[in-house]
């Protein structure tokens, strides 16, 4: 087992425990916030590689400028590990709630719990974790963040019907245990399997990271000459794929068709080069509804387990109209 494994390995199983002493203690509600004039927040982020990752930060930050908060901020720059060690100093500074967004569905168990057992309300910002170990509206408040199943699907519905005879696929995953990775791999895999006449030839992950989407195609690419179609699970992979199919001699968007998920600035406009077929947006503007969730949270509203965003859907047919409001 190598190093990174035993650690997750290790997160996974003091979730487990986590979740016995949860279970026996049985505290059945999530926190209460008190309403206050201005409060100190936390918000973990996951990491910052990616022109997504700071888009929803910088919302973050914006929208508690605004309201004159102090905004406890950690980036947890891809680590699991480190993530929980963030929520835990969040709880040591005595913030009022926790903003996370887990890296991965199992290793961030144990922040919630700490955050709950802490008397700290947590809400999950864009990534979700495992709803076996823990629940919305009894150890966290809520998820917000966008139908990852239904970003999968809507890109295999526009493949279906725009595919012009391509049928074999390259699927370039997120972070494997990232919650987009599995929603995102399931949506797709089981729309382009109802659709029929499509083959998934490779399936891997790329850590929704630019140049390991580019070393993983370069290899799928060669190991699969034949293959037409690369269904990237972000932008940041399906551009590292780009400049795989590029290197490799052919042309994106003629001899291979590239499909992405995020919606960033640089992608819609590769779009609108034709070198990217098409884009489901995941909007990473958090801030406003993130602090109005919990405004009316202190206020003592009933808050649905699920608050999801709404993402727009980009193609030839609109790309160049809508890039400027890209983020
Ligand atoms: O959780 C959302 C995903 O995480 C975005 O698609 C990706 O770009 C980011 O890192």
């Amino acid at each position: 087992m190598s190093a990174f494994s035993r650690r997750t390995f290790m997160l996974a199983a003091t979730a487990i425990g986590a979740m016995a002493v949860a279970g026996a203690t049985a505290m059945a509600e999530v926190p209460k916030l008190k309403q206050k004039e201005k409060y100190k927040v936390g918000f973990a982020q996951t990491e910052s590689n990616n022109p997504w990752r700071i888009a929803q930060t910088n919302s973050m930050k914006e929208t508690a400028e605004k309201l004159g908060y102090q905004l406890v901020y950690t980036d947890a720059a891809g680590s699991a590990a480190k993530q929980v060690a963030d929520v835990n100093s969040m709880i040591a500074q005595g913030v009022d709630l926790i903003f996370l967004a887990p890296r991965e569905e199992k290793p961030l168990i144990p922040a919630v719990m700490a955050a709950k057992k802490a008397g700290i309300p947590v809400i999950l910002l864009d990534r979700s974790v495992d709803p076996k170990l823990a629940k919305a509206g009894n150890d966290y408040l809520t998820f917000i963040g966008s139908d990852f199943i239904k970003e999968g699907q809507r890109v295999a519905e526009w493949l279906a019907k725009n595919a012009n005879g391509k049928t074999k696929i390259i699927e370039l995953e997120g972070t494997t245990g990232a919650s987009p990775a599995n929603d995102r791999k399931k949506g797709f895999d089981e729309a382009i399997k109802a659709a029929g006449g499509f083959e998934i030839v490779a399936s891997q992950s790329g850590d929704f990271a630019r140049d390991k989407g580019r070393q993983v195609a370069e290899a799928l690419l060669q190991a699969h000459p034949d293959a037409d179609i690369v269904y990237a699970h972000n932008d940041e992979m399906a551009i590292g794929a780009i400049s795989a199919i590029e290197a490799a001699g052919k042309v994106p968007g003629k001899d291979i068709l590239v499909l992405s998920i995020d919606g960033g600035k640089e992608a819609v406009g590769l779009v609108v080069d034709g070198k990217i077929g098409a884009v489901v947006e995941c909007n990473p503007r958090f801030g406003p509804k993130a602090f109005e969730t919990m405004a009316r949270y202190a206020k003592g509203e009933k808050i649905e387990p699920k608050l999801i965003n709404d993402d727009k859907f980009y193609d030839s047919s609109n790309a160049k109209e809508e890039l400027a409001g890209a983020y």
